[in-house]
């Protein structure tokens, strides 16, 4: 199977489970990038079955919209039973690196009010230690060239995401050469730095359940 038929593939077991675990009127939290719209697309056909959704990021939002969805203001929401969204690495305690489409800190608030997070992804996110892929860091604008400094006093090497304004009117630098042995000491360690709006792992609130894409079929793991 191609990496896109594995994403089709768990977007639409996330569907499944979505459609059979969550209550009739809920509001659904919805994550960003291209495994979260396989989700959106495998969901559609259920939508009336739902209040709405609570989208992660302005490209989800268009994408649900398209679909017919109602999509909430988070605001106006008090529970969100599930959220279901990708990662660009996981780990065997499902923590995740996320924020590689710059969503990170949307997704980390929706995830935050949700009872359960769904994680979505193909065999290749599964990883023993996270740092390989570059850790997103969300970061006000004027802090840029500050915040950098803390992160290579960290052992990273951050880069700017060149032309890149996150939904929030910030930028991202994009810390490579991690291997973060400490995922929950490390994402509280850089939220710590003055200008951090937020940092791409999501370990402090991990996900409940990884729906992971396999050639032989799709494997839950708790
Ligand atoms: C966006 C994210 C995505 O979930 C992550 O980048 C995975 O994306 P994809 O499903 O396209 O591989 O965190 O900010």
């Amino acid at each position: 199977m191609t990496q896109d038929e594995l994403k089709r593939a768990v977007g639409q077991a996330a569907a499944d489970y979505v459609a059979a675990h969550a209550p009739q009127g809920a509001v659904l939290g919805v994550g960003t990038g291209s495994t979260a719209n396989c989700f959106i697309d495998a969901i559609a056909p259920f939508k009336d079955r739902f209040r709405g959704a609570v989208s992660s990021s302005e490209a989800s939002t268009v994408r649900l919209r398209s679909h017919g969805f109602a999509v909430l203001d988070l605001n106006d929401v008090n529970e969100i039973p599930v959220y279901v969204d990708g990662a660009d690495e996981v780990n065997d305690r499902l923590h995740m690196v996320k924020g590689g489409g710059g969503a990170l800190t949307r997704e980390k608030i929706v995830a935050a009010v949700a009872s359960t997070f769904v994680c979505i992804a193909d065999a290749s996110k599964l990883v023993p230690v996270m740092g390989k892929f570059p850790l997103p860091v969300e970061v006000i604008p004027m802090a840029r060239a500050y915040v950098a400094r803390e992160l290579t006093k960290l052992g990273g090497e951050p880069r700017l995401r060149e032309g890149f304004v996150t939904d929030n009117g910030n930028v991202i630098l994009d810390v490579h050469g991690l291997s973060i042995d400490d995922p929950v000491g490390l994402e509280a360690r850089i939220n710590q730095i003055v200008g951090v709006v937020t940092n791409g792992l999501f370990a402090a609130r991990g996900a409940d359940l990884l729906l992971l894409g396999t050639p032989g079929g799709v494997v839950q793991h708790l």
